[in-house]
């Protein structure tokens, strides 16, 4: 097993790539503290527990650094010292082009998908810099190097994601945490699921695979990433995306798709 006797915090773990991180990396051995906005991330703990691993709650809104502090406290003292921190929380639903985005929805993307990541590492760096090991994964995005029609909001907070990526494997290395970002593609969650069919075919026919990625898919990628096999990763963009990067900049461009997409 990749990650016995690790302890991992995952945030957005109440369901898709979060839920499914937190059950890959319980079946790889690690206690796993779970984290989300949602309640039902109560869940997701049980489930852990099924599987013969410790599990901890905090349900709380990454963006506000207060109850971060709160919550990362109560999952320490549940579970010990925390081995690896996963940014997986993200909100992807402002849908208009810049013109109309409103700034409410523009500071809210950048909040929770950029600022949470931030507000989660201050919380954990210092203790595992003290201890000489950590692992730190960034749920990033295709968009961040694509960009995404009339989703400026979330492409430019998963790019934002990047540079702190990178930073903090300068800031950090010596002490023995790596610090990584993953890029997934389109991948089959309850969220994309829901996405207009119109929407979802035409990724799926920009992305080389034909096919949607599956969330375990990504959860074995974070597994990977925590364990002590990718030490000498770090500071690196990984895509996880079926070929879909090589083709994104033609996503949703066409006009009948930005047509169909719209929450205004
Ligand atoms: N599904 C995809 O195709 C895809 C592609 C690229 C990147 N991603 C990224 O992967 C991550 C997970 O995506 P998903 O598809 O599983 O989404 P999802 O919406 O199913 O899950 C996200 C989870 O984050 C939680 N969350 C949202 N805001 C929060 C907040 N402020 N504080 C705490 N928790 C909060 C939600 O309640 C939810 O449980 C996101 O960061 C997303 O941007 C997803």
């Amino acid at each position: 097993m990749l990650l016995t006797g690790k302890v991992v915090l995952i945030t957005g773990a109440a369901r898709g790539i979060g839920r499914a991180s937190a059950l890959v990396l319980a079946g790889e051995g690690a206690d796993v503290g779970v984290v989300d906005i949602l309640p039902e991330v109560e869940e997701t703990a049980a489930a852990v527990e099924k599987r013969g691993r410790r599990s901890a709650v905090a349900v709380f809104d990454v963006a506000d650094p207060v109850q971060v502090r709160e919550g990362v406290e109560k999952i320490r003292g549940a579970l010990g010292p925390i081995d690896v921190l996963v940014n997986n929380a993200g909100i992807v639903n402002n849908v208009a082009p810049i013109a109309r985005m409103s700034h409410g929805a523009w500071e809210r993307e950048l909040a929770v998908n950029l600022s949470g990541a931030f507000n989660l590492i201050q919380e954990v760096i210092g203790p595992m810099a003290a201890r000489k090991w950590g692992r730190i994964i960034n749920v990033s995005s295709v968009a961040a190097v694509g960009g995404l029609h009339n989703q400026v909001g979330y492409a430019a907070s998963k790019a934002g994601l990047l540079g702190l990526t990178k930073t903090v494997t300068l800031e950090y290395a010596r002490d023995g945490i790596t610090c990584n970002a993953i890029l997934p593609g389109l991948i089959g969650t309850e969220l994309v699921a829901a996405m207009p069919a119109e929407i979802r075919e035409s990724a799926v026919a920009s992305t080389p695979a034909r096919r949607l990625g599956e969330v375990e898919e990504v959860a074995h990628l974070i597994a990977f990433l925590a364990s002590e096999r990718a030490g000498f990763i770090n500071g690196a963009e990984i895509p996880i995306d079926g070929g879909m990067r090589l083709n994104v900049s033609s996503l949703g461009s066409r006009r009948e798709v930005r047509e169909t997409w719209r929450l205004e």
